[in-house]
């Protein structure tokens, strides 16, 4: 399988007084088509790696590799394409937009990413209607469930085919049985579009069902 992400020793300080390594020489290599779980206690720096990954916070030091390019150094520019085009977020508050209903949140990526806007709906209503959404698109997100706000949330982050689903604690706020399908439809995804995914859990069972589970701890990662 192809390496679609690479971290290479990436180390994370935060401060500039009192200076604290939140991550110290990180590395591993995510392939097409993988999910992979990280798991760890709360304040290990796990967000932080993912906002890195992420190109939403710069590394101490170290280097990112995306698609065998070393995107460490480049310009603000360059980080928001790659942004906008590679990188698909979920989270644990959905963090959809109030005032737009369903289709409205979904269409907006497209729309940022200069798609004509008759294009950007029909691909939004279909990426809803394969997340079961179709009868809630005229929503606005305050008359959904939990569950389908995260389902918006996961069709949102989706809608412009990235290449890799950063997912920080998508099913901390649902029960174990919307988690557990919240998992599966995102492993869905991943698997049937060979994407890749990092998803961030507490959840030790459903860390389980990933291809492999990262732990972070001590301001390493290691295999679990
Ligand atoms: N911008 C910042 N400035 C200074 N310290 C920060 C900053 N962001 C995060 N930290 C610190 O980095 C550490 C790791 O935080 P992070 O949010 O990555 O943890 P986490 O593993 O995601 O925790 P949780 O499971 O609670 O979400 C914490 O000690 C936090 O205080
Ligand atoms: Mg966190």
């Amino acid at each position: 399988m192809t390496n679609i992400l690479q971290l290479k020793e990436i180390s994370k300080i935060f401060g500039t007084k009192s200076q604290e390594v939140i991550l110290n020489n990180v590395s591993f290599e995510l392939k097409k088509g993988q999910i992979l779980s990280l798991v760890g206690p709360s304040g290990s720096g796990k967000t932080t790696l993912l906002q890195i990954i992420g190109l939403l916070d710069t590394p101490s030091s170290g280097e990112i590799i995306l698609n065998k390019k070393n995107i460490t150094n480049i310009d603000e520019k360059s980080y928001d394409n790659i942004r906008r085009s590679n990188i698909g977020f979920i989270f644990q508050y959905h963090h959809l937009i109030s005032e737009f209903n369903v289709l409205e949140n979904v269409t907006l990526p497209l729309l940022v990413n200069n798609y004509k806007k008759d294009d950007a709906i029909k691909i939004a209503q279909k990426t809803l209607k394969d997340l079961k959404l179709s009868d809630k698109m005229s929503f606005l997100p305050s008359q959904l469930s939990g569950g389908q706000k995260q389902r918006v949330a996961i069709a949102r982050a989706i809608v412009n085919k990235p290449d890799i689903i950063l997912a920080d604690e998508p099913t901390g706020n649902l029960d174990n049985k919307l988690s557990i399908e919240i998992y599966d439809i995102i492993s869905d995804l991943v698997k049937k579009n060979n994407i890749s995914c990092i998803f961030v859990t507490h959840n030790i069972n459903l860390a389980k069902k990933a291809d492999k589970i990262y732990k972070l701890e001590n301001k390493t990662l290691s295999q679990f």
